[in-house]
């Protein structure tokens, strides 16, 4: 039994991934990027995060919901004692393109003043939604404040922004998976793709 849990452990973090969903398979234009390459940038953003934050106090705020996956995965490649937060905000526009008007649907639940924050997204793609949350939180004081996300689009922000941690610069498509959702599917693919034309056309029917 010695080491038992230790080793399952292992190779859960050895990154074994699941199998695919066949209903959304079929769905999947292009893997843009795979769960391996995911999860391989991940362990080096929490490797890179865990020496630039040794000794401070961390807290980790995800952006609901598209975050919630990186979320998991990246702070468990953080090797320091870590808080958790989190807000949730909706874009209004059509279905994918942000019109830059944020609500927040969720508040932290705690005081960030004097905190070190670490903002984590899935995704900047005109980059508004992100310049609103940074200004937003910058107003409440936090000692630090930095951005990892997973992905930015190359080239289309509308804002200037400083992102400290990028996982992957992605041309300026569409895609789901990995926390990332079309009408709220698809965000339990182990990997980030495209989706068939015809999918999206069917959504507006
Ligand atoms: P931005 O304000 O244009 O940067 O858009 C940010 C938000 O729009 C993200 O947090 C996502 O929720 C959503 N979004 C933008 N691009 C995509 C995409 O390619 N797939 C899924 N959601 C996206």
């Amino acid at each position: 039994m010695e080491g038992g849990a230790l080793t399952q452990h292992r190779s859960e973090a050895g990154h074994t991934l699941p199998g695919p969903v066949s209903e959304h398979e079929r769905d999947i234009d292009r893997v843009l990027i795979t769960g391996e390459e995911i999860l391989a940038t991940v362990a080096d953003l929490g490797a890179r995060i865990t020496e630039d934050y040794r000794g401070k106090d961390l807290l980790l705020v995800g952006v609901l919901k598209g975050a919630f996956v990186l979320m998991a995965d990246l702070s468990r490649h953080i090797r320091l004692p870590l808080e958790f937060d989190f807000m949730a905000v909706s874009s209004y526009g059509a279905a994918t393109q942000t019109s830059g008007v944020v609500r927040i649907l969720k508040d932290l639940e705690q005081d960030i003043e004097g905190r070190d924050v670490l903002l984590v997204e899935d995704i900047v793609d005109s980059g508004l939604t992100l310049n609103y949350l940074l200004r937003n939180l910058r107003s409440r004081r936090p000692a630090s404040l930095e951005v990892c996300a997973l992905l930015v689009k190359a080239g289309i922000q509308r804002v200037a922004l400083d992102i400290r941690y990028v996982g992957f610069e992605i041309p300026p498509e569409f895609v789901v998976g990995y926390g990332l959702d079309f009408a709220e599917r698809f965000r339990n693919l182990p990997y980030i793709a495209t989706l068939k034309p015809g999918v999206y056309a069917e959504a507006t029917t």
